[in-house]
């Protein structure tokens, strides 16, 4: 299995050539990269996470510390990372950039380099949130508004919690005590693992 650099330089060898002319850096995961207790993947980044060139920075950085403080976990103790490794926009009707959901092509790029991830980083589990990389680990028939809270087989061959996407309570505050009791019962599970 090639370490987790290894994968980095290929998958930027690969994506390099291939949005020539647009900027599109890509953000790779980052925390503990060996054999964490859960790895959590997101969607894709965002504006912050691209000026830093990290994942899960500015809002929904306040997201993670708030997941990461419910289920007594520590930054450092996990993997951080999300499906698709570039920000996908669009232009708003002012003319402004703004973000969108991945497309199936950018999903169908991303998904076999997000496979490799994680057998390089062989976390004890994997923590989706929301519905994207649910889809994209599962048979993708899973919708996270039916498995949130529940753990299911993943295509990595690991353990796969679902979540909703923290930034999905901002707009469906009625889903907040749902999420909460999802991450303690997650909290919960991790204490039994071997
Ligand atoms: N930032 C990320 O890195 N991932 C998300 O899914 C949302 C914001």
């Amino acid at each position: 299995m090639p370490g987790l650099q290894t994968v980095y330089k290929e998958m930027t060898a690969f994506f390099q050539p291939l949005w020539p002319g647009e900027d599109k850096p890509l953000v790779l995961g980052e925390g503990k990269a060996d054999a964490p207790v859960l790895m959590l993947i997101g969607e894709a980044p965002g504006e912050t996470e691209v000026l830093k060139r990290r994942p899960f920075v500015g809002k929904a950085g306040k997201n993670l510390d708030e997941f990461l403080l419910l289920a007594h976990l520590n930054r450092e103790d996990i993997f951080v990372s999300n499906v698709v490794k570039i920000r996908p926009t669009e232009l708003g009707p002012t003319g402004r950039t703004r973000n969108r959901a991945p497309n199936k092509e950018e999903l169908s790029l991303f998904t076999p380099w997000l496979l490799k991830e994680i057998g390089a980083v062989a976390p004890k589990a994997l923590v989706t949130l929301g519905n994207v990389p649910l889809k994209a680990l599962t048979d993708g028939k899973a919708a996270v508004g039916d498995c949130h809270g529940q753990w299911l087989n993943s295509r990595a061959g690991i353990p796969l919690f679902s979540l909703y996407h923290p930034a999905s309570i901002i707009y469906r505050r009625a889903l907040a005590p749902v999420y909460e009791q999802d991450v303690l019962a997650l909290a919960q599970a991790l204490k039994c693992l071997p």
